[in-house]
């Protein structure tokens, strides 16, 4: 069906099933350890042999020669796969970078080879016995250096990436108050616990890859075009995921090899990639430069706003745009958002929970708490001040719903923001200095096409089928909601499948449009099987009632299963009625923390995060998705940082020892409020998702904090103590 107008009232507005806290229907397999991932699939196909991916040692150059003859003899090798002299295999859909090969390496732990053995040790142990020559060119790893020269970036439509309106500069240059900062925020990795893993086995021309991937469907294409063979001969399985923040979107080397490696060894092969390699053979978040420059009125409106951003990538493609949010969330007549990418040696940049926002917000809602206080107002006024009506820049643009002003105010009032001290570092408490921050945050709300399968079984149990994947977001539940409620039949009568290509295609897990339309899809694939029910149970329109078990209408009463078993397939697309709105996430971010005066150590000490994302499907499962991105946002304030290697082009702290994320020591307390929103115009369930809005925002509450606390201001994400231990308070 096609989503073409408001969604008017509708059975999910009294529903009994959606919108209601419900524990995760697979936390049971998760807990016990039983929930099956990529690399544990023994069962899937007999005689699983181990892949083992060799990386390159150098980030710029050519391979020179490869000497395999040791590693070939060595015990229990099967079979070598290695680098082709000729074309490199693996330029799929998104990666800019080959996946494998040739001979000509354009970064650093690019993949040169996989060995093939009886064990995993045994292949791994061969693969130290592969003599690679290289000859080593010079490559650009150092964003700082290539930022300056930059063009600006490419729009999906193959513009500059520059917008305008009204008269910045004249605007800037007027205002009687000015902000002008520069902020940088380092690369990072997405640090998912289940690396990058697949199982491959061929079947005559028919390839099977049980993996870890989000996005089922561009797996499938993807795979096809990289190996040269039909997308209808290749099948992905993807049941649990250990998540992905963005870093499975696409196939990767280990579904690649191990297809490779599962031809030349003749059997399946298993893959996972070591940690190393996920850092620096897969995609990670782009190291941004951006410039905020805000010019306004002593009222505090805001009149000129220009963000600016420069990022990285190989071949100079599609960077971090930190400059995302810029134009949704405040208003002002005259603006300037631009960005550039330079290009870099480095490994390849792609998507990490929130791409652009995510860094976007670290700089915007930083200078917005400097601006503030230039005009000595409150943070939060400052942001009310300049709500805007329409969206800026686009005057025929409506909000499709947007409440970003209660989420302030209702944080304000939670987080108890009246006892927050204006004046920098003056609140302590023995060593400690005490200090609370806000930030707005913003998301876009997309939805995506997307389709199921929903059968009823003689015993009345309902099953869904479709190519959904769960990153660990909570899809099984919410599916399992969606069609309880839509077929009238209890949530423990409901099993789902998901992942799995040969089921009808879905949106997959990206961007956060996942729970929106994959609930939609089941949906449309529910309003088939209600009607196919209906009328093989003699049910005349469409206005029969569907409630605990039974279809009832007219006076006419019966029970689902004496349709016996039935099944019916729909998918939903959304029309273009909506692009005369902007449908967004909204969200306030708090944060109180503790800077040792001595040490500078933080100590983060409360998060609430106020949400604003329509119509919340699962409270339960949409607080872990706000908590845990809110966790990733301190992570990026205070400690996350893949540290470049400028001379030889590489991630030096690529395991999770030498990569630093909060743990739960870290965040002792957080919050998470949802408005009691509806948006009309996103789809039937008019809801959206919060997996990505809840990372837009945090850190700039924590960086403000830290301001709040001490009366230093460091640009220079993440925010380590080095970088302002000499400028702490004298002792006293
Ligand atoms: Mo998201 S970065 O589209 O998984």
């Amino acid at each position: 069906m096609e989503f073409t107008a408001p969604a008017g009232r509708n059975l999910f507005d009294s529903s009994k099933v959606v919108g209601k806290s419900t524990q995760r229907i697979d936390g049971p397999l998760k807990t016990t350890g039983t929930a099956p991932y990529a690399y544990e699939r023994h069962d899937v196909a007999a005689n699983q042999a181990y892949g083992y991916i060799v990386g390159s040692a150098i980030a710029k150059g050519r391979i020179t020669a490869m000497d395999l003859s040791e590693a070939r003899a060595a015990p229990g090798v099967i079979a070598i796969v290695a680098a082709p002299e000729t074309e490199p295999v693996g330029k799929g859909m998104s990666n800019n970078a080959p996946l494998f090969g040739g001979r000509d390496i354009a970064h650093y732990h690019q993949a040169i080879a996989c060995v093939v053995a009886e064990t995993f040790e045994q292949a791994r142990a061969a693969a130290g016995l592969i003599r690679t020559t290289y000859a080593r060119a010079d490559g650009r790893f150092d964003l700082p250096e290539a930022a300056p020269q930059a063009p600006l970036a490419k729009t999906g439509g193959g513009k500059p990436d520059k917008k305008t309106l009204g008269d910045f500069d004249a605007a800037y240059a007027a205002a009687p108050v000015k902000f002008d900062g520069r902020y940088t925020t380092p690369d990072e990795t997405h640090a998912m616990m289940e690396p990058h893993a697949t199982i491959a086995s061929w079947e005559g021309d028919k390839l099977t890859l049980w993996t870890s991937n989000q996005m089922i469907q561009w797996g499938k294409e993807s795979m096809g075009k990289i190996l040269g063979i039909d997308p209808e001969n290749v099948r992905l399985d993807s049941p649990y995921i250990g998540g992905g923040f963005g870093g499975k979107l696409f196939i990767r080397s280990d579904a690649v090899l191990a297809a490779l490696a599962a031809k030349a060894a003749k059997r399946p092969v298993k893959i996972t990639l070591q940690r190393p390699l996920v850092a620096n053979n897969t995609t990670h978040r782009h190291a941004t430069i951006q410039r905020v420059r805000i010019g306004a009125q002593n009222d505090g409106r805001i009149t000129a706003i220009a963000h600016e951003n420069w990022s990285g990538n190989l071949n100079g493609e599609d960077g971090e745009n930190g400059t995302l949010q810029t134009p949704k969330l405040y208003a002002g007549a005259n603006r300037l958002t631009a960005n550039y990418i330079a290009t870099l040696d480095l490994p390849e940049g792609n998507a990490m929970r929130a791409p652009g926002e995510a860094v976007g917000h670290l700089a915007l809602e930083a200078a917005m708490d400097e601006l503030a206080e230039k005009l000595g107002m409150d943070p939060i006024e400052l942001r009310i001040r300049n709500e805007p009506e329409m969206v800026p820049g686009s005057p025929d643009k409506k909000f499709s719903e947007r409440n970003l002003v209660r989420c302030l105010r209702e944080g304000a009032e939670r987080f108890g923001w009246s006892r927050r001290s204006a004046k920098p570092g003056t609140v302590r408490e023995g060593d400690w200095l005490i200090g609370m921050g806000v930030a707005a945050g913003y998301r876009g709300g997309p939805t995506q096409e997307s389709g199921a399968r929903v059968s009823l079984a003689k015993d009345g149990g309902l099953k869904v089928e479709t190519d959904m994947t769960d990153i660990g977001t909570g899809s099984y539940t919410i599916i399992a909601q969606t069609a309880a409620e839509s077929l009238g039949v209890p949530l423990e009568k409901v099993s789902v499948v998901l992942g799995d290509s040969r089921f009808p295609a879905s949106s997959g897990s990206g961007g956060q449009w996942g729970a929106a339309s994959s609930t939609a899809g089941v949906y449309a694939a529910c309003v088939e099987l209600r009607r196919k029910i209906g009328e093989k149970l003699g049910f005349a329109g469409d206005d029969a009632v569907f409630e605990n078990g039974r279809i009832r209408a007219g006076g006419k009463d019966m029970a689902l299963t004496e349709a016996g078993a039935i099944s019916a397939e729909g998918s939903i697309s959304f029309g273009d009625f909506k692009s005369g709105y902007d449908v967004g996430t909204y969200a306030a971010h708090f944060c109180e923390i503790a800077v040792d005066a001595y040490t500078g150590e933080t100590r983060i000490r409360r998060m609430l995060a106020v949400c604003d994302a329509g119509r919340i499907l699962n409270p339960l499962s949409a607080r872990s998705q706000v908590i845990g991105a809110m966790v990733m946002a301190a992570g990026a304030a205070l400690m996350e940082e893949l540290a470049v290697d400028t001379r030889f082009g590489f991630f030096v702290n690529h395991d999770l020892a030498g990569y630093e994320v909060p743990v739960h020591a870290d965040i002792p307390h957080q919050e998470v409020v949802f408005l009691d929103t509806l948006d009309d115009i996103v789809s039937p369930l008019k809801a959206k998702g919060v997996g990505e809005l809840g990372i837009c925002g945090p850190g700039a509450a924590v960086a403000n904090a830290i301001y709040n606390a001490t009366g230093i201001r460091v640009r220079d994400y993440p925010l380590t103590l080095d970088k302002y231990l000499d400028r702490l308070p004298e002792p006293v």
